[in-house]
């Protein structure tokens, strides 16, 4: 197993930028995550790694190997394709083999090898069957066996479930999980599903626009995050805007657009936010973490009209109006009365879940 470093990579595409800056030091053995939407850079960062692309400007290592402008072949990491690219007209066995017949082992060794990772990647018995034979979810299986039977340092993953349906895409993130955890590999992740990122990663890197917003664990991102951008891409938020009113040991008094103070901590804020009186300040404020009032008396309690609720059996929802402000709010079921839209409710925000995002 094996590190990788990205030191200032950039790579531009004549004059289109692709990605700019991307500054980051991967651990041995990490499961670490590039997430954002459709075009910010993901893709090209991951073949940069790979090999496929070589940086404009940078540097990349692999612990103390310097593999910046090394081919794909002398690089030793397996790679999952979008697509998967197997080779549609041969076998299962074939597919995963092919890798082991570049490298030409023998054919004990290769044989040896494909059924081990069929077993890994339970697709023991399908050695004969034709790709176009599969479902999504066995092909990708094929794909994922592929890039390991190399036995690669580093295991690199371009969106792997993005074919698959819903139901299938959760069980497979487990698979992927397991298997990194098994084998202990340097795994690169891309996606961008946030479920998918939080769920699997050590750490994640939020990306836009070609330019990393955000490094951190799954934790650290959906509770501190460092912009606007980060805090709506990384699940559900309120975002409310405010304006400090004055600080008082370890809390912030923020003026809200209903006139109220809210309530919030010091250490909940991203470093780079200034927390001073009459500074402007945008709250994070979880949906789970609002929750409907008993007393009506806690501290944090704003009171609303009702605009939309929602039942789902599990889950009560409301979007409920506060000032020029909408609250969205989650809460289970505990079997009280629904409120209707329309109706007044009063909903505490514990400040301890208000976040200060930049
Ligand atoms: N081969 C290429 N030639 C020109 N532009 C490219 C090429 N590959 C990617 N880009 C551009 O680089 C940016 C990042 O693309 P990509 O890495 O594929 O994004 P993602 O994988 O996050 O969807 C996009 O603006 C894309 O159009
Ligand atoms: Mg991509």
């Amino acid at each position: 197993m094996s590190s990788v470093t990205l030191e200032h990579v950039h790579k531009r595409f004549g004059q289109a930028k692709g990605v700019e800056d991307v500054h980051i030091h991967i651990e041995s053995g990490e499961f670490f995550t590039f997430l954002g939407p459709s075009g910010c850079g993901k893709t090209t960062t991951l073949r940069m790694i790979a090999g496929f692309y070589f940086p404009t400007e940078g540097q990349i290592r692999f612990g103390s190997r310097e593999v910046t402008s090394v081919p794909p072949h002398k690089r030793n990491t397996g790679m999952v394709f979008q697509n998967y690219a197997l080779f549609p007209h041969m076998t299962v066995f074939e597919n995963i083999a092919f890798g082991l017949q570049v490298r030409k082992l023998s054919r004990t060794e290769t044989q040896e090898r494909v059924e081990k990772m069929m077993k890994l990647v339970r697709l023991e018995g399908y050695g004969e069957r034709r790709i176009d034979q599969l479902s999504g979810g066995q092909q990708q299986r094929v794909a994922l066996a592929r890039a390991l039977v190399i036995e690669p340092q580093i295991l690199l993953l371009d969106e792997p479930l993005s074919n698959l349906d819903a139901k299938l895409r959760e069980e497979t993130r487990f698979e992927i999980k397991r298997l990194q955890l098994e084998l202990g590999i340097t795994t690169i992740y891309v996606t961008h599903d946030q479920a998918e990122a939080m769920s699997m990663s050590d750490r994640i890197m939020v990306m836009q626009s070609g330019e990393v917003q955000q490094i951190g664990t799954p934790h650290d991102i959906y509770h501190r995050p460092v912009n606007r951008f980060v805090a709506s891409f990384i699940g559900e938020t309120n975002l409310w805007e405010g304006t400090v009113a004055g600080i008082e040991g370890d809390e912030v008094q923020v003026r809200v657009s209903s006139g109220q103070i809210l309530t919030g901590l010091k250490k909940n804020a991203s470093p780079q936010v200034r927390l001073a009186a009459g500074e402007k300040v945008t709250l994070s404020i979880r949906p789970e973490s609002v929750m409907e009032s008993t007393t009506g008396e806690e501290a944090n309690t704003v009171t609303g009209a009702v605009v939309l609720a929602e039942f789902t059996g599990a889950c009560v929802n409301y979007v409920t109006s506060v000032g020029d402000e909408q609250l969205r709010s989650m809460s289970i079921n505990l079997g009280r009365p629904v409120k209707q839209r329309g109706d007044t409710i009063k909903l505490h925000i514990p400040k301890e879940s208000i976040y200060f995002a930049g």
